[in-house]
């Protein structure tokens, strides 16, 4: 097969970023522009400002992409852009970008869906390992800001399909962790916050209820027309918003919300707070129900995915996303597929998070199969991934 050095471009969420990849099994370059510091004031992503930055950042970071690879924009075989799911004026900076270089160099244009990318975040670093076979059925679960989504994997040529097994019926795994950490003060992003508080408090502390999902699911259908299976076969649906209400219950039984008030206060005229910052504003109180929540959620993660994995005679699961950063979650699942026979892979942790590596490596297989984009292209800020 020949060798194809991709340009990634990667602009769906609030990190603008750009890498150089050669067939889908090497990371030449990899740069990321984060727009947390945008961000944090707010608690969360703040779509306007999130595409003013991207079009601040898209030149110079695929400039320094380019730059880093020892490659050019002329010496690049194609360009491959973030199509969806995402923000829709965030994914458009992107994809106006790579249009607009694919026509100037006359080089081929690849959409690529965000999820997809994800998931071959975790192919291409096992190629780099080495490990160029995977034994199928591939359960991933992409566990991020945004998704919390089980896909069953076949393959297809060079290429992979999907098959959604299970998805988030409320708040995505990354998003509770991000509306906990702005409920107890404790800043934005949630997930890296929690994941190193986590280890001072007591995960046996408070109890919480497990997930119990009882409405229908509204996006069985849209449009009229049924988007999961009904064919009866197991589906693994997750659902985080009763977490997150209880910790609020909590908050307000317990009567910490002047405690959480002069936390908020303090953590914000601290320009880039330190861990040892936050741990000192946090009470033995606190630190335990952030324990007992990561506690839960990774149980209520690991348990389905655990329990899909043995419905569906699973032979390798892959776990990526921003959340899969998280250590406790690794730990377990690690753990647990262990007793289950299954191998359990990950992507490291600069590549688990939003980053462009995964969409160039992901637009390979695309690229060999002569996959092109057309010009009028656009984005699709609810892309499925079939
Ligand atoms: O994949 P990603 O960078 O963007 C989306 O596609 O959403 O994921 C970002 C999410 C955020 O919600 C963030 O809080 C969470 O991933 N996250 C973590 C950790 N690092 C990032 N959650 C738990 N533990 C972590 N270490
Ligand atoms: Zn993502």
């Amino acid at each position: 097969m020949p060798d194809a050095y991709i340009l990634g471009i990667e602009s769906s969420c609030d990190e603008t970023a750009a890498a150089v990849v050669r067939s889908g099994e090497q990371l030449i370059s990899n740069v990321v522009a984060s727009q947390i510091a945008t961000h944090q004031p707010y608690g969360g992503v703040v779509p306007e400002l999130a595409s003013r930055e991207h079009l601040r950042a898209i030149v110079p970071v695929v400039r320094q992409a380019l730059a880093e690879a020892n490659h050019t924009y002329n010496s690049v075989d194609a360009i491959a852009v973030t199509q969806g799911p995402g923000l829709a004026g965030a994914l458009l900076v992107g994809i106006s970008y790579a249009k607009a270089l694919s026509f100037a160099l006359e080089k081929p244009l690849i959409a690529v869906n965000h999820l997809e990318g994800h998931i071959h975040s975790v192919l291409l670093e096992e190629r780099e390992k080495g490990n160029h076979e995977v034994q199928f059925p591939v359960l991933a679960l992409v566990v991020s800001g945004g998704h919390t989504h089980l896909y069953l994997a076949a393959q297809r040529g060079s290429s992979w399909t999907y098959d959604n097994i299970g998805h988030t019926r409320d708040d995505a795994a990354g998003e509770a962790f991000d509306k906990v950490a702005k409920l107890l003060g404790l800043g934005y992003p949630g997930g890296p916050v929690i994941d190193r508080l986590s280890a001072y408090g007591n995960p046996r502390a408070v109890k919480f209820p497990p997930a119990q999902i009882k409405h229908r699911d509204r996006r069985d259908r849209r449009d009229g027309k049924q988007i999961a299976p009904s064919d009866g076969r197991p589906r693994f649906d997750f659902s985080y918003s009763g977490t997150k209400t209880a910790i609020l219950r909590y908050v307000e039984i317990h009567q910490m919300r002047d405690s959480v008030e002069q936390r908020r206060r303090a953590l914000s005229e601290i320009a880039k707070p330190k861990l040892d910052d936050i741990r000192v504003l946090c009470d033995k109180q606190t630190l335990d129900l952030v324990a007992s929540f990561q506690r839960a959620l990774i149980e209520d993660l690991v348990g389905k995915t655990l329990a899909a994995v043995e419905a569906y005679n699973v032979a390798t699961l892959f776990v990526t996303g921003g959340v899969a950063a998280n250590q406790e979650l690794r730990q377990t699942f690690e753990s647990e597929s262990a007793k289950q026979g299954v191998p359990v892979y990950f992507p490291s942790r600069p590549l688990s998070t939003d980053n462009a590596a995964m969409i160039a490596a992901a637009a390979y297989p695309k690229f060999l199969a002569r996959d092109f984009a057309a010009m009028d292209f656009s984005a699709e800020a609810a892309l499925l991934l079939r």
